[in-house]
C-alpha cells in the first residue's frame, strides 16, 4: 500500500493499446495512512492579492472502514497553518458519512446512455459560429440528451432561428433536445450556465465554453461526451494551485486540480443554484473550492485529455480575470450597443409576477401519456412558475396492470408526476353522468381544488364532465378543452398566469369579413382561417357582403364550412362604401365580446389566434396591473411603414427603433396610436364609443365636417376612410393598440394589396412595389423536428411573455417613442382648444362627455 499524504492522492491506471480514453476504466484510489491516526496537513494560502480571503486546503488520508469523520472545526474556526492534527478518541468528532464515501476507493463506470446535459454558452465570439458549433454536436452526440443553449435574450429569437435551421439541416436522429435559456443583459455567461445547470434533468451535466465541442481533439471530446463516473469535476483544463495559477499540463493520467474551467463533466448533484462568486478569484475557482471543501482530499477537480488545441492557460496566466469576464453585450445587427443597466429588468417582471401568482393549482387530464408528453412544455412552465400541476392519465388497460398509481415523467425541463387510472373499471358507468365521478374521486384525492381543468376535446370519457362540475359543491374549475391536433401548438399557453388560466372562456372573438367582389382573394382568407389553430373556442364567423357583391364571392361564402361555431351572413341591399361596409360589420354584443376585422385582402398566419388569446387574456383578463383603458385593441399586422407623417410615407422598423433608443427588449411587443385595418382586433368599449363618435362627427354638432382634429397628418386628407376618424378619437383619448414586433416583421396577418376600394389600378411594376412594401411574412406553425424548439415563434418575447403593462414602448401616431401621460395631455389640449371644455373628460367612452357636449348646450 502506498504511503504518500502531502503529494496528490489520487492515481489512474489505464491498459496500454486502448485508443479511445472513454472506453477506459479509472481506477480512483486513496492513499492509506497505516494507523487509525488521522493525517491532516493544512495550509493557508495567502498568496493571491491583498483582500483575498485565506483559503485553505485541506489533505487527508485514511483507512477505508475508518469510522466516518468531520474535521472538527469549520470557517469560523481554522487551524493554523503548519500544524499537524491527529484524531484521537478525546477530541469532539461529529459524525457524517458523506466525506468519507466520496473518499473510498471506487472504480469509475461509463456514465449510464443518454444521461448527461450540454449547456452552451452562446456569446458574441462564439455567436458567428454558431451552426458549426451545434453541427458538431449533433455529429458527436455521444450519451448527450440535451443540449441547454444559454444567451442574453436580446438574440434569443436570432439564436432559436440558427438552431432550428441547424436541426433541420442536420436532423437529429438520437433525438438530441435543445432548449433555450435566456439571461439578463450584462450577466455573466459564467454564472448564466451555472444557473441554467439547476434546470438539467439528467444525471451528468456537461459544462461547456463557447466553442463547445470544435477545435478540440478527438480524445478530449470523447472523454467529455462520453465520460467516467467521476464524482468531480472533470475536463482538460484545470489549475493545480489558487496559490499560483499554474495550469496542469494535458496529460492522459487524470491528475488532482485545485478547480477545472469549462469544459468539463460533472454529476448533476455538484450543481450549485447559481452560485455568485464569493472571491475575486471567479466563479470557477469558487466552484473547485465548494467542491473541495466537501472532500477531505481537497480536491476540487480532475484534468485529464488534452488540450493542445487551445492557448487557455496562457490566457489566465495573463489575465487573472478572464474566468471572471462578463461577456460583451451580443449585438448581431449594426445597431448601436445596447446598455447594460436598464430599468424594468427581467427580473423585475418575474418578481411582479411571482408576487401576484404564488396560488394557482391545474389538473390535466389525458388519456395517454404521449398526449401529456405533448403538452409537457406547457405543464413544465406552470410548474416552473410556481403552480401546482396535476396529472390523470385515464387511458385504459394498460395503464392498470404492473405501474402504480403516482408516477414521474422527466420531460424537457422538468419533471412531472402523474397518476393513472383505469378505465375498464369505471367505462361501463362512463355513459351516465354519475360515471364522471371518477374524475370527481381524483380530484378529492388533490392537495388542492384545482382553479383549471385543462383536457383533450371530444372525448367521450369526459363527455359528462362540465355538467358533474357544475353539480359538485366545490367551486367551479375553468374547463378548457383542446384539441388533439392543436396539442403541439399549446406552448404559449405555459407563459399564461392562473388568472389568466380561469378566465379563459370569458372573452368571445367574432370574425367579421369584409368583401365584395375579389373572390380569389376572399378564397385566400377563408382558406387561411380553415388552417388556423382556434385550440377548442368557439367563434362567431360573419362574413358582410357588399351589395354589389358578385356570383363568384356569393358562391364561395355558400361553400365555406365553418367548423368553430355559428355563421352569420349580411348582405347590403344599398351600396354602402367602405367606411359603413366595415363600421357597421361588427357591433360587440357585451363588455367580453370583441370583433376581429378583416378585408378580403388580408391573409392570416395559423397561429394569429394564439397572439389574439395571449393578449386578450393578458391586457384585458389578467391581473389588475396589466390593464388599461388606454388599450382599444390588438394588431395582428406589424407595422412596416408609417403612412401619416405630413412627408409621406416612410419605413418603418420598431426594433430597429428600440436598439436606437437602447430599450432594454427590442424585441416587445409595443402600443401605437395607429389603428390598422389589415387583420386587428377592436375592443368592444372603444369600439362603441366609435360608433357614437361618427354619429356625433357626421350631425356636425360638436364641429365641422372639415375640421382637422388631429394636428399635421396625412390622414386629415383621406376620405371616406374610417380610420381617420378613428385616428381623431384615438388622438383626442390618448389610446393605443397592441402591436406585434417579430424578428423580420414575421406577422400575423398580411395584405395582399388588391385592386379594390383602396388600391386603384395602376401600372403593373408600380402595384408590385406597392405590393412589396406591405406584404408580410406570416408565422408559421413551426416544423416539430425537435419539440422544444418548435411553436415558441410566438414567445419570441422579453422573458418569452408578454412584457407586464408599463414596460411597453408607446409611439404616437407618426411612430415616435413617447408615453402615455404625454398622449393624454396632447389629447386634452387639442380637445379644449376645439371646445373649450372646461375640465378633462370625466367619464370613460362617453363621446358626450368627451365633447362636453352637455357643458356647453349651445354649439360653438
Ligand atoms: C508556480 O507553480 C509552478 C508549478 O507548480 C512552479 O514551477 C512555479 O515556480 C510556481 N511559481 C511561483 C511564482 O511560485
Ligand atoms: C469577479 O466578479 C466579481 C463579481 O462579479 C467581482 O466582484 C470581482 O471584482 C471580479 N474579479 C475580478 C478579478 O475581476
Ligand atoms: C425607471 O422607471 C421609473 C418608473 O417607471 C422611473 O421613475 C425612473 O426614473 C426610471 N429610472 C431610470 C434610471 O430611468
Ligand atoms: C360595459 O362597459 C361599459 C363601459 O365601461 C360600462 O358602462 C357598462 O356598464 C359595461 N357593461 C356591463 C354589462 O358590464
Ligand atoms: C437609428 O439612429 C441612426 C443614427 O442616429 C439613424 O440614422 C437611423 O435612422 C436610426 N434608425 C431608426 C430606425 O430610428
Ligand atoms: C410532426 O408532424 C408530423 C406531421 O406534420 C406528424 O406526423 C408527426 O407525428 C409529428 N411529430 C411529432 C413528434 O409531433
Ligand atoms: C410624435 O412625436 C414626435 C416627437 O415628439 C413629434 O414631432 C410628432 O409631432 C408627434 N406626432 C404627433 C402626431 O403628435
Amino acid at each position: 500500500m502506498n504511503r504518500n499524504i502531502s503529494s496528490p492522492i489520487l492515481k489512474a491506471r489505464k491498459k496500454k493499446g486502448q485508443v479511445r480514453l472513454a472506453k477506459r476504466r479509472f481506477f480512483v484510489f486513496l492513499v492509506i495512512s497505516p494507523c487509525l491516526l488521522l493525517l491532516a496537513i493544512f495550509r493557508f494560502l495567502t498568496g493571491y492579492g491583498q483582500s483575498v480571503q485565506p483559503l485553505v486546503v485541506v489533505q487527508v488520508a485514511t483507512y477505508p472502514g475508518d469510522e466516518p469523520f468531520e474535521l472538527p472545526f469549520g470557517p469560523s474556526n481554522l487551524p493554523h497553518a503548519g500544524t499537524i492534527y491527529t484524531h484521537s478518541p478525546h477530541s469532539p468528532i461529529v459524525h457524517s458519512p458523506e466525506p468519507l464515501d466520496l473518499l473510498h476507493l471506487q472504480m469509475a463506470e461509463p456514465i449510464q446512455p443518454r444521461s448527461l446535459t450540454a449547456l452552451l454558452p452562446v456569446t458574441s465570439r462564439s455567436i458567428s459560429n454558431l451552426e458549426l458549433i451545434i453541427s458538431s454536436l449533433i455529429r458527436t452526440s455521444g450519451q448527450l440528451h440535451e443540449v441547454i443553449l444559454s444567451c442574453p435574450d436580446n438574440v434569443l429569437s436570432d439564436v432559436r432561428r440558427i438552431v432550428r435551421n441547424v436541426i433541420m439541416a442536420e436532423g437529429t436522429e438520437d433525438h438530441l433536445e435543445f432548449s433555450l435559456r435566456p439571461w439578463d443583459y450584462g450577466m455573466d455567461s459564467n454564472m448564466a450556465i451555472m444557473r441554467a445547470a439547476s434546470e438539467v434533468t439528467t444525471d451528468w451535466v456537461l459544462f461547456l465554453d463557447d466553442n463547445g465541442l470544435s477545435n478540440m481533439d478527438v480524445d478530449t471530446r470523447d472523454i467529455l461526451i462520453n465520460p467516467m463516473s467521476i464524482p468531480l469535476p472533470t475536463g482538460p483544463r484545470g489549475v493545480a494551485s489558487l496559490l499560483n495559477i499554474s495550469c496542469l499540463a494535458p496529460s492522459d493520467d487524470p491528475q488532482p486540480a485545485s478547480f477545472v474551467i469549462p469544459p468539463f463533466v460533472i454529476p448533476y448533484s455538484l450543481v450549485i443554484d447559481g452560485l455568485p462568486p464569493s472571491t475575486d478569484l471567479g466563479i470557477w475557482a469558487d466552484f473547485g473550492e465548494r467542491i473541495s471543501r466537501d472532500r477531505l482530499d481537497g480536491i476540487g477537480g480532475i484534468v485529464i485529455g488534452a488540450d493542445t488545441t487551445s492557448n487557455w492557460c496562457h490566457v489566465v496566466q495573463s489575465d487573472a480575470t478572464w474566468w471572471n469576464h462578463t461577456t460583451p453585450v451580443l449585438n448581431l445587427r449594426t445597431e448601436p450597443d445596447v446598455p447594460k443597466v436598464q430599468n424594468g429588468t427581467l427580473s423585475d417582471h418575474q418578481n411582479v409576477l411571482a408576487e401576484n401568482e404564488r396560488i394557482g393549482t391545474f389538473a390535466l387530464l389525458f388519456p395517454s401519456l404521449r398526449d401529456m408528453q405533448i403538452f409537457s412544455p406547457v405543464a413544465c412552465r406552470l410548474q416552473a412558475n410556481g403552480y401546482l400541476v396535476n396529472v390523470l392519465l385515464y387511458g385504459t388497460a394498460r395503464y392498470a396492470e404492473d405501474e402504480p398509481m403516482d408516477r414521474t415523467v422527466v420531460s424537457r425541463g422538468c419533471r412531472l408526476n402523474y397518476d393513472t387510472l383505469s378505465l375498464d373499471d369505471v367505462l361501463p358507468a362512463v355513459q351516465s353522468v354519475s360515471g364522471m365521478s371518477f374524475v370527481l374521486d381524483w380530484l378529492d384525492t388533490l392537495d388542492e381544488w384545482p382553479e383549471v381543468i385543462v383536457a383533450l376535446k371530444d372525448q367521450d370519457a369526459l363527455s359528462g364532465l362540465v355538467t358533474v362540475l357544475e353539480q359538485s359543491q366545490s367551486t367551479r374549475p375553468s374547463l378548457i378543452f383542446i384539441p388533439y391536433t392543436d396539442l403541439a401548438y399549446c406552448e404559449w399557453m405555459g407563459s399564461l398566469s392562473v388568472q389568466e388560466w380561469k378566465n379563459w372562456n370569458v372573452p368571445r372573438i367574432d370574425i367579421s369579413v369584409i368583401t365584395k367582389d375579389r373572390p380569389h382573394s376572399l378564397a385566400r382568407l377563408l382558406s387561411s382561417l380553415s388552417n388556423a389553430k382556434f385550440f377548442g373556442d368557439p367563434l362567431t364567423f360573419r362574413i358582410n357582403l357588399e351589395q354589389t357583391s358578385d356570383t363568384e364571392t356569393m358562391r364561395l361564402v355558400h361553400k365555406f364550412q365553418w367548423d368553430h361555431g355559428i355563421t352569420v351572413v349580411h348582405h347590403r341591399v344599398i351600396h354602402g362604401g367602405l367606411l359603413p361596409a366595415v363600421v357597421e360589420s361588427w357591433y360587440p354584443h357585451s363588455n367580453d365580446s370583441y370583433g376581429l376585422l378583416l378585408e378580403d385582402d388580408v391573409e392570416l398566419s395559423p397561429m394569429f389566434y394564439a397572439w389574439v388569446k395571449m393578449t386578450i387574456l393578458r391586457y384585458r383578463y389578467g391581473d389588475a396591473i396589466n390593464m388599461s383603458p388606454q388599450l382599444f385593441g390588438i394588431s395582428l399586422y406589424q407595422q412596416k411603414n408609417i403612412e401619416l407623417k405630413l412627408q409621406g410615407r416612410r419605413p418603418f422598423d420598431a426594433r430597429a427603433l428600440f436598439y436606437n433608443h437602447s430599450l432594454p427588449h427590442p424585441n416587445t411587443p409595443y402600443l401605437s396610436q395607429i389603428p390598422c385595418s389589415w387583420g386587428a382586433v377592436y375592443f368592444p368599449e372603444h369600439w362603441r364609443e366609435f360608433h357614437e363618435y361618427l354619429a356625433v362627427r357626421f350631425s356636425e354638432y360638436a364641429f365641422s365636417i372639415d375640421e382637422d382634429i388631429v394636428p399635421d397628418v396625412r390622414s386629415n386628407r383621406w376620405t371616406r376612410s374610417w380610420k381617420k376618424y378613428f385616428i381623431e378619437l384615438v388622438y383626442l383619448r390618448g389610446y393605443a393598440m397592441l402591436y406585434p414586433n417579430y424578428a423580420d416583421f414575421v406577422s400575423f396577418s398580411t395584405n395582399h394589396l388588391e385592386v379594390g376600394s383602396h388600391v386603384k389600378d395602376r401600372p403593373n411594376d408600380v402595384y408590385l412595389q406597392r405590393k412589396e412594401l406591405f406584404l408580410l411574412p406570416l408565422m408559421s406553425l413551426f416544423d416539430n423536428v425537435s419539440l422544444s424548439m418548435s411553436s415558441s415563434g410566438i414567445l419570441d418575447l422579453p422573458s418569452e411573455t408578454l412584457p407586464p403593462w408599463h414596460s411597453l414602448p408607446v409611439l404616437n401616431l407618426t411612430g415616435s417613442l413617447t408615453s402615455f401621460q404625454a398622449l393624454i395631455d396632447q389629447g386634452q389640449t387639442r380637445r379644449t382648444q376645439l371646445r373649450r371644455c372646461p375640465g378633462p373628460p370625466s367619464l370613460a367612452y362617453n363621446v358626450r362627455d368627451l365633447m362636453c357636449i352637455n357643458d356647453s348646450p349651445s354649439p360653438s
